[in-house]
């Protein structure tokens, strides 16, 4: 999160390195306009964005521990803001919070998917860190598969 230092960050064991898209990317992949400027929101190790770049996509890469980017000046700014299993690795206090920061993120009119892990795992504590089940009340579902739900935020 914005203001988080890198020891604060304890959940960033959880991400993993991948040689294509993730699965929610794959199904979000074609409604994304060319000319859209992506924020992907907790990128972790990079994959996602590495892949939309390889595809001509313009995207930033935000991560409070694997990327320095300052997000600081960058506020209604993005078109689409993708944040792929992010909010399981984070204790619910902080939905909120993430979400907002999301929002803010976004230009009138943007849109944002948010994907959740649906398959099974232990909930709590984990030698790669916590992990919890999420359910958005608040937002539509936009996709949901056996190994993942995306949820819908537009602004
Ligand atoms: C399971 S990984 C997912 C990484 C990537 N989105 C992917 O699908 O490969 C969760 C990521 O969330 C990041 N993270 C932890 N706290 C965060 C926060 N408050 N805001 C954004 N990202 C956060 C961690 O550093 C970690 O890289």
């Amino acid at each position: 999160m914005v203001g988080l230092t890198k020891e604060e960050v304890s959940s960033y064991k959880t991400a993993i390195a991948r040689t294509g898209p993730s699965a929610p990317l794959r199904h979000i992949e074609s409604i994304i306009d060319k000319n859209s400027l992506i924020l992907d929101y907790g990128c972790g190790k990079g994959s996602d964005v590495a892949y939309l770049k390889s595809k001509g996509f313009n995207v930033d890469g935000y991560d409070p521990y694997y990327s320095d980017i300052d997000l600081s000046g960058k506020n209604s700014y993005y078109d689409v803001v993708i944040c792929n299993y992010v909010l399981n690795v984070l204790d619910a206090s902080m939905e909120e919070q993430v979400l907002c920061n999301i929002l803010s993120k976004l230009k009138d009119g943007g849109r944002a998917y948010v994907s959740v892990r649906r398959d099974s795992f232990k909930e709590g504590v984990t030698p790669r860190g916590y992990q919890r089940y999420v359910y958005l009340s608040d937002y539509p579902s936009f996709e949901k598969k056996g190994a993942f739900e995306i949820y819908f935020i537009s602004k």
